[in-house]
């Protein structure tokens, strides 16, 4: 999401006369978007301004310096007085006002700007794409961002408070986005926001009992050209019979699935007020995978939330081994400030987090090593993307199911779908080949 708000500032830039520069060394502008959801993050975002600010300030002290996104949000001017040589702050519903903030500053009319204010219709305004940039090749699958904001309220979880309450835009206008990227080359589209399975719950009236994000997964499937359809991410209480029965009638939509089960124990997932049992989440993976049996699942997992016992960390093993994931995002759990759970009792020692975090990877590599290895000699559609980012002379294209599969191609394949053999399988990457008779 970050990514792709970041490219929608860049195009909104490069439309005011902007070009975007090789490098961050001889750039007159350097913003950084930011994530809260972590605290390693937001450390690491400031030793980066840090450095930059000690590198431009010293040379070229005109350069422009300015953090964007959710630590922006959260912490507004408090950067600023921490690190004086930031010049702009923009927060999470402001992204589209950084040209003419950059403007004023330029035209030194105003010093320092600091807008972390809400902005009705924001959610709308994620909408340019850098797609004829500095890059000669054409982008073959795009982010469309149709939400902003998130109402969970997931005890553990920052973003309620960065990123502000569910705002989602219309479907003409998602449709239409999406239809001019089709136009410009785009064959896949992964449609983004904080938790898209509540797209339009307040803003669009079910319709034959089907929910507005399937109406919207109905709409944009219509367009022409357009290949594959992805999403990211749900919440797994978005998983109704309508979604589910929409994967069984819309080819398009892809088997692959991100859904965040964040822990295996039923206590934890009470304690973070997830609205799910383990049983239930196990359920619609089950049934998911009845209506398409090659769904890829990946998930996130959040080890050491507070109180979290030995016992309860095997339930979230234990769930690991049921659901066979793909992939797991494992993370430390990170006390994040104005959330309930930073102020929870049983707040575990960082050793345990670590040990927990261990044990849960090598457990999630095991299985994904044995799921990989299982699709050797098999065929698989691709979609290829362009060269591979290992070894340039190979090309790189993702499986409907969302792995990566790495060939010995033609350039000229870029962006078309292919049927490959799958020969050998390493570490979350497939390698494949033409079968027989295609070229
Ligand atoms: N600590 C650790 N991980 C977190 N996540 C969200 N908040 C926290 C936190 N306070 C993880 C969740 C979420 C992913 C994007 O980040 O697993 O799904």
């Amino acid at each position: 999401m970050n990514e792709r708000d970041s490219e929608a500032v860049a195009a909104q830039l490069v439309a005011k006369g902007y070009t975007l520069a090789a490098s961050e060394t001889v750039a007159d502008v350097i913003l950084l978007n930011t994530c809260s959801v972590r605290d390693a993050a937001e450390q690491k975002a400031i030793g980066k301004m840090q450095t930059l600010a000690a590198e431009t300030r010293r040379n070229r002290p005109e350069v422009v310096l300015g953090f964007m996104g959710c630590m922006a949000q959260s912490r507004g001017q408090e950067l600023i007085d921490r690190l004086p040589d930031v010049d702009l702050v923009i927060g999470t519903q402001k992204f589209h006002r950084t040209a003419d903030y950059l403007d004023d500053i330029f035209a030194g009319k105003r010093d320092k700007v600091v807008d972390v204010a809400e902005e009705q219709g924001s959610e709308a305004t994620i909408r340019e794409h850098v797609l004829n940039g500095n890059t000669a090749s054409k982008p073959v699958t795009a982010f469309v961002s149709i939400m902003q904001g998130c109402n969970q309220r997931c005890t553990f979880c920052i973003v309620p408070y960065t990123r502000g309450a569910e705002r989602s835009r219309g479907i003409a206008d998602v449709v239409a986005e999406c239809r001019e990227l089709v136009g410009r080359g785009v064959r896949e589209i992964t449609l983004l926001g904080q938790i898209v399975t509540s797209y339009g719950r307040r803003e669009i009236p079910a319709r034959d009992g089907k929910s507005g994000f399937v109406q919207l997964l109905e709409a944009v499937h219509e367009i022409d050209g357009l290949e594959r359809i992805r999403f990211t991410s749900p919440h797994p209480k978005g998983y109704g019979d309508d979604l589910v029965e929409a994967y069984g009638r819309l080819p398009k939509l892809v088997e692959s699935a991100h859904l965040p089960v964040q822990s295996g124990s039923d206590a934890m997932l009470k304690a973070m007020h997830r609205g799910y049992t383990r049983e239930k989440y196990l359920g619609i993976i089950a049934k998911l995978r009845r209506v398409r049996p090659q769904m890829g699942v990946t998930t996130d997992i959040i080890v050491g939330f507070p109180g979290e016992t030995e016992a309860d960390f095997e339930d979230t093993l234990s769930l690991a081994r049921e659901a066979e994931f793909d992939n797991a995002y494992i993370f430390k759990y990170s006390p994040r400030r104005d959330t309930p759970a930073a102020d929870m009792p049983g707040q575990l020692p960082q050793a345990v987090k670590e040990e927990r975090n261990a044990r849960l990877l090598a457990l999630v590599n095991e299985i994904a090593g044995h799921r990989y290895d299982a699709l050797v000699g098999r065929s698989m559609e691709v979609l290829v993307e362009g060269p591979s980012k290992r070894n340039a002379a190979r090309l790189m294209g993702r499986t409907r199911c969302n792995r990566i599969m790495v060939f010995e191609g033609d350039a000229n394949q870029r962006g078309t779908l292919l049927h490959l053999q799958i020969e050998r399988a390493g570490s979350f990457t497939l390698y494949g080949r033409m079968a027989n008779g295609e070229s």
